[in-house]
């Protein structure tokens, strides 16, 4: 088992699409697939996707160098992710989906979703974590969003890393008129959340490498 985080390609719409009815059910509009490709061509807009690869990659036959993180979670490097687009998704089971918007020295995510099967593995953490570090590389000062006030999973993954309730948007939700809660973290670069920020990187980089070991030692 292993996962790769990249940007979102077009081919990858009709899965986003998927996974997006499938966390969202009662959302009016569903974004539809021109919506999303609008997305993808918006300069001020990033998309990622979590896919599993259905066959080994070339780099998974080869290499044995790697830290048991690396091999278990291959991040992205930078062609890859800013790269043309490769033909590589067709083979790709994609489980999970991000987005955020760069607006001025904000990073808003506007989507942040994970199959149903594949949820409580650490996987929306490890994207929240890369969209934290890309807003920073973007020079976003905060990370805001919006949830539904019900959404007690997604809130609880969002204060785990220090995003504080800072507002309601009253009846945001276009399909039952339920209330937005706005929240959103300290400055990125400010001591206290950097320190936060790292100790619970490492926290689940150590989560998924004691994963990876035993997942190893059941295929034996
Ligand atoms: C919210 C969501 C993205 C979480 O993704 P996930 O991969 O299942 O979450 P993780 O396994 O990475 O969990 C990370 C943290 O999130 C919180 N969390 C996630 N699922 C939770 C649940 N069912 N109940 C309580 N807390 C939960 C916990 O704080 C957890 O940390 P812990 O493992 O130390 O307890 C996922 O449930 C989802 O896709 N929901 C539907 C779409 C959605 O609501 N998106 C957010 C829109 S704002």
């Amino acid at each position: 088992m292993s996962y790769i985080i990249r940007r979102m390609q077009e081919r990858d719409i009709p899965q986003a699409l998927e996974i997006d009815r499938e966390a969202f059910p009662t959302q009016w509009p569903h974004p539809s697939y021109s919506s999303f490709k609008q997305e993808l061509r918006n300069r001020l807009a990033c998309y990622i996707v979590v896919a599993e690869p259905k066959e080994p990659t070339l780099s998974e036959q080869v290499t044995d160098n790697k830290t048991l993180w690396q091999k278990f979670l291959r991040l992205f490097d930078h062609n890859h992710f800013f790269g043309e687009e490769t033909s590589q998704s067709s083979k790709e089971y994609i489980i999970a989906i991000a987005g955020f918007w760069i607006m001025v020295d904000e990073a808003h995510i506007t989507t942040l979703a994970i199959r149903n099967a594949y949820r409580r593995r650490g996987i929306g953490e490890w994207l929240l974590i890369q969209i934290i570090e890309m807003a920073a590389q973007f020079k976003a000062n905060v990370v805001t969003l919006e949830a539904r006030v019900s959404n007690r999973e997604a809130q609880a993954l969002y204060e785990k890393y220090g995003f504080h309730k800072v507002g309601i948007r009253r009846a945001y939700y276009t399909d039952n008129g339920e209330d937005a809660v706005i929240m959103t973290t300290d400055s990125l670069t400010s001591r206290n959340f950097q320190a936060h920020f790292q100790n619970l990187k490492q926290t689940h980089q150590h989560r998924w490498e004691e994963l990876y070991a035993s997942e190893k030692t059941k295929v034996a």
